[in-house]
């Protein structure tokens, strides 16, 4: 039998950006409709997702179907040349449902209902909803299928719902049994010998629910497992009655980014378009919450996707779910757009397209705010439209990379458990600070599975992964024998994959390849408190990094290692590891592995980055750049990004005309503040270099 080729996002884009949001037409009179749609062709707008929450619209009364209106909306978008996202609205199921059958509705682990008056209400494992989301999505696709302005199918929306009811409880039994065909292998896995907590039979076996104290901690583990699992056969049953029906248009869901709840390595590779949403904090532009954080999501995304991705949402302004709620400064849309474009995206879309005058979401900005066509939001929004339009040959390339960090959901579940070293210790902080540090140093990455093939990077980066399966170690084993460069952070394979602590404190494999021969104890470290480190050898302190001054510190954590034929870099000055190695690099096969067995501070981290990447034969896209400048080569195009709340001037590496502006530049580059470029260089002079 012959599989057809799925169809993908150069179906959607067809050569070009896309460029829309989710609308809400359900929650308009239809003369505001018409407005919607004129301001839509204003503002470039080519694709909208449609129909997100529109369930209980749709489905007024169990059974009853009500489409006339979404056969209005989408005729006038279709009039208009403007595509439709058509989302499956099962992320909301009517209140009739809950009322109803009560058993759809999620249990939190006290075993109390979460109710209906919100969103996300259901229970992935409950076959009564699952029934219900499949036959409405059936009914979408089989009165729009056909119609010519269907581009892309969105399924359900940030899925992430978690439930302990009876019903979750025998779906898990049934995963447990297919995980470990018996419960001898159950009880082994679990480390059911601690505490008395050995199962007799499969029906004793429950969801992690509240308990007295402690709960066994792959228990937790396999629960947020199946929970992914869960989650995922409600994706691909929705998508498969959609691929059924329309096996010409490409299947999507959103997710949430950095999102813990999923594991979205497994996720991509049922998805025929990897999206995601983003909601960088406008008032820390350039800090952790900011930039750093887009480029990682961007990095995590495009990796996911294997090529361009598609941003589903982002603000135009302020959210209104933070403390406190900051508009975002002019410009910023249109730099954290093209960043998003840079690092791989082929559309921009916004959370959403008019704002809501009723509801929770009333404070949250849109693409059309209250304040209407003449506002600075919606004149941003044209301009952004025009940006993006100007960028067509972007569509559909390629951002290489050189570099990979390692992330895994596994990991990340398995060091959520309680009674740990330290509670301080949050996965993504070391894996967040890591990125941030290639981010600044222009060396752009893609992250990668501790499983995956790493043959084509120059350098891979660990940041934190506590949990390594065999297959991951052997694999790193294999990746630093043949020639590759390894910066592994602490606390890293330290459990197998049913969370058993390995010997030695870090597995014997891992061991070898980093030089070390044990590791005696961890030290983790208070709030506030700074640990001093001494460089040994080489200098990773960059003459360019201004707070490399002050000498090197670190934070967070620490470990007592004992090397067994590192080269020890640094070593801890002051307190109980005075004078123990902190950093080591050693040489294995034909590669090299260093080990961090603490947080070095930004500028120390950067260096020490710097250095491997060099020493690996990596180089920054633009050197010499001033700081918070981001560069990224995507396909023939070179985008320069300032990240800075004021203007610098760029020095170019050639001649080269901004896409954006139509303008040519010699080798100087000015950028105001929060500005971009979008470079095609000239070729080089003939004869010359
Ligand atoms: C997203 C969600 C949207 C909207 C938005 C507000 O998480 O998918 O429906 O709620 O947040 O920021």
């Amino acid at each position: 039998m012959t599989v057809e080729p799925r169809p993908a996002l150069a179906d959607v884009t067809r050569g070009r950006l896309l460029y829309g949001g989710d609308y809400n037409p359900e929650q308009w009179p239809e003369h505001v409709w018409r407005e919607d749609v004129e301001l839509m062709r204003e503002a470039g707008v080519n694709l909208v997702t449609v129909g997100v929450f529109s369930w209980a619209r749709i489905e007024p009364r169990p059974g009853e179907r009500d489409f006339g209106w979404l056969d209005r909306v989408l005729d006038l978008l279709d009039g208009s040349g403007i595509g439709v996202c058509l989302a499956t609205p099962t992320a909301s199921p009517p209140p009739w449902m809950g009322a109803r059958h009560p058993e759809t509705l999620p249990r939190d682990p006290a075993g109390a209902t979460v109710w209906y008056g919100s969103r996300n209400h259901f229970c992935a494992s409950s076959p009564v909803y699952r029934e219900h989301a499949l036959r409405i999505t059936a009914d979408l696709a089989d009165r729009y299928g056909d119609h010519p302005a269907l581009r892309l199918w969105h399924v359900n929306n940030e899925y992430g719902t978690f439930c302990w009811c009876d019903t979750t409880a025998r779906h898990f039994r049934g995963w447990l049994h297919k995980r470990y065909g018996d419960l001898e292998a159950l009880n082994e896995a679990w480390g059911t010998a601690f505490w008395s907590q050995r199962y007799g039979e499969w029906e004793e076996i429950l969801p992690p629910r509240r308990t007295q104290y402690l709960t066994n901690p792959t228990q937790e583990l396999d629960f947020r497992r199946f929970t992914s699992d869960a989650l995922l056969e409600c994706f691909t049953a929705e998508r498969d009655v959609l691929v059924k029906r329309t096996p010409n248009v490409p299947v999507t869901t959103n997710f949430m980014p950095l999102f813990v709840g999923q594991d979205g390595w497994a996720w991509a590779e049922h998805e025929d378009v990897v999206s995601v949403d983003l909601y960088p904090d406008p008032a820390d532009p350039f800090g952790p919450d900011g930039a750093a954080l887009g480029a990682l999501v961007q990095d995590l995304t495009r990796s996911q996707a294997g090529g361009p991705w598609l941003l589903m949402e982002q603000a135009a302004g302020a959210v209104n779910w933070r403390g406190v709620n900051h508009p975002r400064p002019q410009g910023l849309t249109r730099l954290w757009s093209l960043q998003a474009v840079a690092r791989g995206a082929d559309g921009i879309c916004f959370f959403q397209w008019r704002q809501s005058r009723q509801g929770s979401e009333k404070f949250h900005s849109a693409m059309v705010p209250h304040a209407g066509r003449r506002s600075r939001t919606f004149r941003q929004v044209c301009e952004l439209g025009a940006d993006l339009g100007a960028l067509a040959e972007a569509t559909g390339t390629h951002v290489p990379a050189r570099v990979a960090v390692l992330h895994d959901w596994d990991a990340w579940w398995a060091g959520l458990q309680q009674g740990r070293p330290s509670e301080r210790l949050a996965y993504t902080e070391p894996l967040r600070a890591w990125h941030r540090a290639l981010w600044e140093r222009n060396l752009l990455c893609d992250l990668a599975h501790p499983e995956a093939d790493l043959s084509d990077y120059a350098l891979v980066a660990v940041p934190h992964l506590y949990l390594l399966t065999d297959t991951a170690l052997d694999n790193l084993a294999a990746y630093v024998r043949g020639g590759g460069t390894l910066v592994c952070g602490f606390f890293t394979g330290v459990a197998d994959a049913d969370d058993r602590v390995r010997e030695g404190g870090m597995d014997a494999r891992l061991r070898e390849l980093l030089g070390i021969d044990l590791v005696h104890e961890w030290w983790p470290m208070d709030e506030g408190d700074v640990q001093d480190l001494v460089l040994r050898t080489g200098d990773p302190g960059a003459p360019d990094d201004p707070d490399g001054a002050c000498g090197p510190t670190a934070a967070l954590w620490r470990e007592d290692v004992e090397t067994a034929g590192a080269e020890t870099v640094a070593v801890y000055r002051g307190g109980e590891l005075d004078g123990r190695p902190a950093i080591t690099r050693h040489t294995a096969g034909a590669g090299t592995a260093w080990y961090l067995s603490t947080l070095p501070d930004p500028a120390t981290l950067r260096a020490l980055l710097g250095r491997a990447a060099d020493e690996a034969g990596v180089r920054p896209t633009l050197a010499g750049l001033p700081s918070g400048v981001e560069a990224v080569r995507r396909g023939e195009l070179l985008f320069l990004l300032n990240h800075r709340g004021e203007p610098v001037t760029v020095l170019l590496p050639a001649p080269a005309t901004d896409l954006l502006t139509g303008r040519r530049y010699g080798r100087e580059l000015p950028l105001d503040r929060h500005g971009a470029a979008v470079l095609r260089e000239a070729p080089p002079a003939p004869g010359g270099g």
